[in-house]
C-alpha cells in the first residue's frame, strides 16, 4: 500500500469515527431540547443517553410557560425537536395547539395510563407534589387547614406565601379551575389576593417560613427534601404538610416529555423520550439529588420522599389545564 494511499484512508477513518461517535464539531445533528425542566437533571439524563446511543443532544433552557409560548410563536418552524417541563399546563398548552406528534410505543411502554396524554402526544416523566410547609412554632399542627380552599378564608389574612410568578405556582392555581370549576378557581384567586404574601419563587418561601417570617407556604415537596438532604440551613424550622384526601392542595403535578411534529429527527427524538420513561432513565432520576417522583416503569423513587401512592392525589385530567386562564385570572385581580 502506497504511503498517499494509506493517509487517505486513515483520513476517511477518522471522518468516519468523528460522525459515528456523534462528537464531530459541528452539531448541527444534535437534538434540540426545548427543556424546563431542572437543567442538573436534564444534563445527567441526556449525557446518560448520549453514553447509550451516541446521538447528541444540545439543551436550550428556560422556564415552562416562556418556552411553551415560544414553541405556538414558532410553530412548524421551530427548531426544537423535543419539549420537556416541569409542569403540565406548558404541555396542556403546546398539545392543544397540535404541534405534537403522537409517542412512539416504546415512550409509553411501562408508563402507567394517568401519566399519559388523552392523545398520546406526550408523556410524563417525573412529578412533584403540591405540599404546605409550614413553622409549627408560628403554626401548630393542630391549626393546620383541612384544605388548600381553606385558605381563602378571611382566618388566614396574611399568614401564607405563594410565587405567583413561577410556573409551579401556577399549574397548582390550574389544577382548581380544573377540578372545582371556574367558580371556585376564582374565588381561590381572590383569596391568594386578599390573604396571601406573595415571594420570588419556592425557595423565598421556604426561607421565609424556616425564618418564622410568615407561618406557612405553597410550595412542591422537593424544595424542602433538597434543603434537608444538605445541611437543612433553611428548612430545619419547618414542616411539610400533605393535604391528602383528592384535595386540590394534594395536586402532583406531572413534567413531562413530548416530540414536536415539526422535527427533522424525528425518529432519534422518539429515542429521547423513550428513554426518559424507561426504566434506564427512570433509574437516574431517582438516583439524582433532584427529588422529584419516579413515575414511570415501576422505578422506585428516593426512599427519603414520603411514597407516592400515600400522597392521595386528585386526578385531573391534563387536557381540563388551562395556563393562560389562570394567568388572565391572576391579572384580573392583580397578583400578576
Ligand atoms: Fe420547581
Amino acid at each position: 500500500m502506497s504511503l498517499r494511499y494509506r493517509s487517505a484512508l486513515l483520513a476517511a477513518l477518522l471522518a468516519l469515527v468523528a460522525l459515528t461517535s456523534g462528537c464531530s464539531s459541528d452539531d448541527d445533528d444534535a437534538l434540540v431540547i426545548y427543556n424546563a425542566q431542572n437543567q442538573n437533571l436534564m444534563k445527567a439524563l441526556t449525557k446518560a443517553f448520549t453514553d447509550k446511543t451516541g446521538i447528541a443532544v444540545k439543551i436550550r433552557g428556560g422556564g415552562d410557560s416562556e418556552l411553551s409560548n415560544q414553541l405556538v410563536q414558532e410553530g412548524a418552524k421551530s427548531p426544537a425537536d423535543v419539549f420537556t417541563t416541569e409542569n403540565s399546563t406548558a404541555m396542556a398548552q403546546v398539545d392543544r395547539a397540535g404541534l405534537f406528534a403522537p409517542l412512539s410505543p416504546a415512550a409509553l411502554e411501562g408508563v402507567p395510563a394517568q401519566y399519559v396524554s388523552g392523545r398520546k402526544t406526550w408523556v410524563g416523566v417525573a412529578a412533584r407534589s403540591t405540599v404546605l410547609v409550614y413553622n409549627p412554632s408560628k403554626l401548630p399542627a393542630a391549626e393546620l387547614p383541612a384544605s388548600m380552599l381553606d385558605l381563602s378564608q378571611p382566618a388566614w389574612k396574611g399568614r401564607f406565601g405563594y410565587a405567583p410568578t413561577g410556573a409551579d405556582f401556577q399549574a397548582i392555581a390550574s389544577s382548581v379551575f380544573a377540578l372545582e370549576g371556574d367558580a371556585a378557581g376564582e374565588v381561590f384567586v381572590q383569596g391568594l389576593k386578599d390573604n396571601g404574601r406573595t415571594y420570588a419563587n419556592n425557595i423565598a418561601i421556604l426561607k421565609a417560613v424556616n425564618a418564622g417570617e410568615v407561618p406557612a407556604g405553597i410550595i412542591y415537596h422537593y424544595y424542602w427534601f433538597q434543603d434537608r438532604a444538605n445541611a437543612g440551613a433553611d428548612s430545619r424550622n419547618a414542616e411539610l404538610h400533605y393535604f391528602g384526601g383528592q384535595d386540590a392542595g394534594a395536586y402532583l403535578s406531572v413534567a413531562g416529555a413530548g416530540v414536536l411534529s415539526s422535527s427533522k429527527r424525528s425518529e432519534q427524538a422518539q429515542q429521547f423520550v423513550a428513554f426518559l420513561t424507561s426504566r434506564e432513565g427512570q433509574e437516574v432520576l431517582a438516583a439524582s439529588n433532584d427529588l422529584q417522583y419516579a413515575i414511570n416503569n415501576g422505578v422506585a423513587s428516593n426512599p427519603a420522599l414520603k411514597p407516592i401512592a400515600e400522597l392521595e392525589a386528585p386526578e385531573v385530567p391534563f387536557d381540563r389545564l388551562d395556563g393562560p386562564k389562570v394567568l388572565a385570572a391572576f391579572r384580573k385581580v392583580g397578583i400578576l
